[in-house]
């Protein structure tokens, strides 16, 4: 199992106005997969834009270990010499994908249907979350796996090399799911077929027809069915990593929550799988304007000019929860300084996250002075107003970076500093974060030097 480091306490504290341009990094999401599909074409694909984060520098190593030649560029430029599809070799050692559930869950997916043993293991947190999700439909391929009780890390993945086609339901909206059935199913013969009853994210389905293959969606009444034809030649692309939607989301909120802000987000991801909080936070009340909206990287953006907003609670739909679930930890601290009441209900996805992130907010938030209300699916959080939270807590993250970011965001407005026990995860996706933050003017700082 790796370690995750020496903890990192972090406090952060009231700030004035937020201003100036915040760019962040590349999709976490996209990242891996550019680097994943890479290696699975035959040729070299170069990306631009890659975020540096260490769960997508874990799959950068997978994709090497599976014989790609993945190459350094530096800054943010990559490139993978791609093996094809049923390429891949067996590795020397055991994959370590260190925090990153997508990282894990997608690289098995596509060793599932090649002819050798292949040993997962991660941190601490990954090794408690769920695999089976993914083991289940990878053995109807006809790939076995052995792990720890519950199907959990560290666990080894026998993949066949005679795999048949699938068609499989997935039980729980994750993209995670889909993409490791759709990843299996690239070197299995005929169709394998996905249906989803909520759309989750699609960058799976979209970069994999950018590289060549042939995935079509189509709605039906069971929800969406995406079909992915098996065996084709992956074609190498030139990858443009547009901006993650999910690291944005942490100055937006800041700079709906400190008063006097006006920043400028450049490039976020309009995609309607990615962009609920988006919607949820216009529904709120914030100032928002979506100016100059274009295509980069094959994902629709647009710049986001957000303004200090008085906000006002409201009931989030549980239908809009997949293209949302790594924004609520963030979301309920928004919720925190509105006027009233902010219902987050069919949420119960947030518990097998980096963290039960229902129950991180929720300790977080009542040790800050916020009212809240929890069930297995469902996150209530009673709005202090906008100057009404008081923080002067340190709050746990286990081992989560969103956990991390939205407490440091939280004490940004604060009456009192609030800190959090470990900052360090928060490289997995934002390596840059303190650094942005704190160029907008946002009090956020190591707590022992
Ligand atoms: C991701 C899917 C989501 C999300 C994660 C990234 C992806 O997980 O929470 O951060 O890139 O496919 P689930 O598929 O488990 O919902």
């Amino acid at each position: 199992m790796s370690g995750h480091g020496t903890p990192i306490p972090m406090t952060s504290r009231k700030s004035g106005p937020l201003s100036g341009t915040a760019s962040v990094p590349g999709d976490k999401s996209i990242s891996h997969r550019a680097l994943i599909f890479g290696a699975m074409a035959v040729g070299e694909t170069k990306i631009a834009g890659l975020l540096e984060g260490q769960d997508v520098l874990d799959t950068a190593k997978a994709m090497a270990a599976l014989g790609a030649e993945v190459v350094d560029h530096g800054a943010g430029n990559w490139s993978v010499h791609g093996v094809g599809v049923g390429g891949f070799c067996e590795p020397d050692n055991v994959i370590d994908c260190g925090n990153s559930g997508t990282g894990v869950r997608l690289i098995m997916g596509c060793v599932a249907t090649s002819p050798f043993a292949v040993t997962f293991t991660g941190d601490a947190s990954l090794n408690k979350r769920p695999m089976g999700r993914v083991t289940d439909p990878l053995a109807l391929f006809g790939t076995k796996s052995v792990g720890r009780s519950g199907g959990r890390l560290p666990l080894t993945l026998v993949g066949t090399g005679d795999a048949t086609p699938v068609e499989y339901t997935t039980p729980v909206p994750s993209a995670q799911v889909k993409s490791a059935v759709l990843l299996a199913g690239l070197n299995a013969p005929g169709k394998t077929v996905v249906i989803e009853k909520e759309a989750t994210r699609d960058h799976t389905e979209r970069m994999l027809r950018g590289f060549g293959a042939e995935v079509v969606t189509e709605v039906v009444p069971e929800g969406h069915k995406i079909t992915l034809t098996g065996r084709p030649e992956l074609k190498p692309q030139v990858v443009a990593v547009p901006r993650d939607p999910s690291s944005a989301a942490f100055p937006v909120c800041a700079a709906l929550i400190v008063e006097g802000s006006d920043i400028l987000v450049p490039g976020v991801s309009q995609n309607t799988t990615r962009n609920g909080l988006y919607t949820t936070l216009v529904e709120m009340g914030a100032d928002i304007t979506f100016e100059n909206p274009r295509t980069e990287g094959g994902e629709p953006v647009a710049d986001l000019r957000v303004k200090y907003s008085k906000l006002k609670g409201i009931e989030v739909p549980p239908a809009r929860a997949a293209s949302m679930i790594d924004e609520y930890p963030i979301l309920s601290v928004v919720a925190s300084f509105a006027e009233g009441t902010t219902v987050m209900k069919g949420v119960k996805e947030l518990r097998v996250k980096e963290s039960d992130r229902i129950d991180a907010m929720a300790r977080g938030l009542e040790q800050c002075g916020v009212e809240i209300e929890e069930d297995q699916d469902t996150l209530i959080v009673r709005g202090c107003g906008p100057s009404g939270v008081k923080g002067g807590a340190t709050c746990a993250t286990f081992i989560d970076h969103r956990i991390a970011m939205s407490f440091l965001v939280m004490g940004m407005a604060a009456q009192n500093p609030v800190s959090v026990d470990d900052g360090s995860p928060i490289a997995t996706s934002f390596p840059v974060f303190e650094r942005l933050m704190a160029d907008l003017g946002a009090h956020v700082e190591r707590t022992n030097g």
